[in-house]
């Protein structure tokens, strides 16, 4: 067992274990209290978990309430949150009540704006069960739901009372969801630390509990320093600026880790181009994308991608902070005018993305 201690407006545990489904009520119990736990889930995760997690909580004095909703991105939205929201208050949730999160980044992050807002705010708890919700989205308070404009466009930074990541759901995963998760702890190993990059090129599987370990760490110090998401936490967005915007393009078929891992390239070759980096940082990233099964091209052109960009939240007026990579373990922000990224876009794409 491993455990990071997160500080922030609330203060918390992320508890890396296998087999911790089972005793999920007892810490639970200790951390949220309350009489009522309400399960929130998706229909695959449902079939796989909510009955050990739901025997846990009745083990400890819970009366159990389960909401299912359908797997995938298009769940992040604003009809589910309202039903959800109108299902709590006809089951007379209280505010001593805990929600809990069981699932991948969409049951997450939901859960989290539902229990920001709901009686404006009630107790919640993280159950990730992919690695990208382990590594990332269950750490550090980020809620959202999408809107028709863009990806996570309405939310609320608001942090659950505890995060019990059992690495043990990550077994039932399919190769390419787990591939997913790896592009985020690539992106750790980019911008924050090399000894992780390098621990990912041995298998990331091999050695999960680490690779989570130190990817919740590096999260953590960073939510500590800038918990609202005013400067360094951008940081956590390498690739992504790029990656919304070929799901966008895409209308998310393509998945976030795979859009994220196209995103890490072309940033990097933008960052080459620029003088920012050497090339060797390029070729070491492409090689762990490859390695990781995760794409590194996309078909998608410059005026496509652009366009998207911009309806991207990151974009403030008409310019936008850009991460880019120096070395292998550490990454810049780089504030750009919407003009300067076309650039740099048209950049990427020279020669037909050959270096
Ligand atoms: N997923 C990026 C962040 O939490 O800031």
């Amino acid at each position: 067992m491993k455990i990071v201690q997160v500080s922030a407006s609330k203060n918390y545990e992320v508890i890396i274990d296998k087999d911790l489904l089972p005793k999920s009520g007892g810490y639970i119990r200790e951390r949220a209290g309350g009489r009522i736990a309400v399960i929130i889930t998706d229909d695959i995760v449902d079939e796989l978990y909510s009955d050990t997690v739901i025997k846990s909580l009745e083990d400890n004095e819970y009366n159990v309430l389960k909401y299912v909703v359908k797997n995938g991105e298009s769940s992040k939205n604003s009809e589910n949150y309202i039903r959800i929201l109108e299902y709590l208050a006809l089951h007379k949730v209280s505010r001593s009540d805990v929600l809990v999160a069981l699932g991948g980044g969409v049951v997450g992050d939901l859960t989290g704006f539902v229990a920001a807002t709901y009686l404006r705010g009630v107790k919640f708890v993280q159950i990730p069960t992919t690695l990208l919700a382990a590594v990332d989205s269950s750490v550090g308070g980020k809620t959202a739901i999408d809107l028709e404009a863009g990806k996570n466009l309405v939310g609320a930074f608001y942090q659950p009372q505890v995060v019990l990541c059992d690495y043990n759901t990550l077994n039932t995963l399919t190769e390419e969801v787990f591939s997913d998760g790896c592009a985020e702890v690539i992106k750790y190993g980019v911008i924050a630390s090399e000894e992780l990059f390098e621990a990912c090129s041995q298998g990331i599987k091999e050695n999960i509990e680490n690779i989570i370990y130190e990817c919740v760490k590096i999260k953590r110090d960073i939510v500590a320093q800038d918990e609202f998401d005013t400067g360094l936490r951008q940081l956590l967005n390498f690739g992504h600026t790029i990656g919304h915007g070929i799901e966008a393009c895409s209308n998310y078929e393509v998945t976030h880790g795979k859009a994220v891992a196209i995103g890490m390239i072309l940033i990097t070759k933008a960052s080459v181009k620029l003088g920012i980096c050497e090339k060797i940082v390029l070729d070491r990233l492409e090689k762990l994308i490859k390695l990781c099964a995760l794409p590194f091209d996309t078909h998608y052109g410059v005026s496509e991608l652009y366009q998207v960009m911009l309806s991207d939240k990151k974009v403030d007026g008409k310019m936008i902070n850009l991460v880019v990579p120096t070395t292998i373990g550490k990454a810049i922000l780089k504030r750009v005018s919407i003009d300067e990224m076309k650039d740099i876009l048209n950049k990427c794409f020279e020669n037909g993305g050959i270096l």
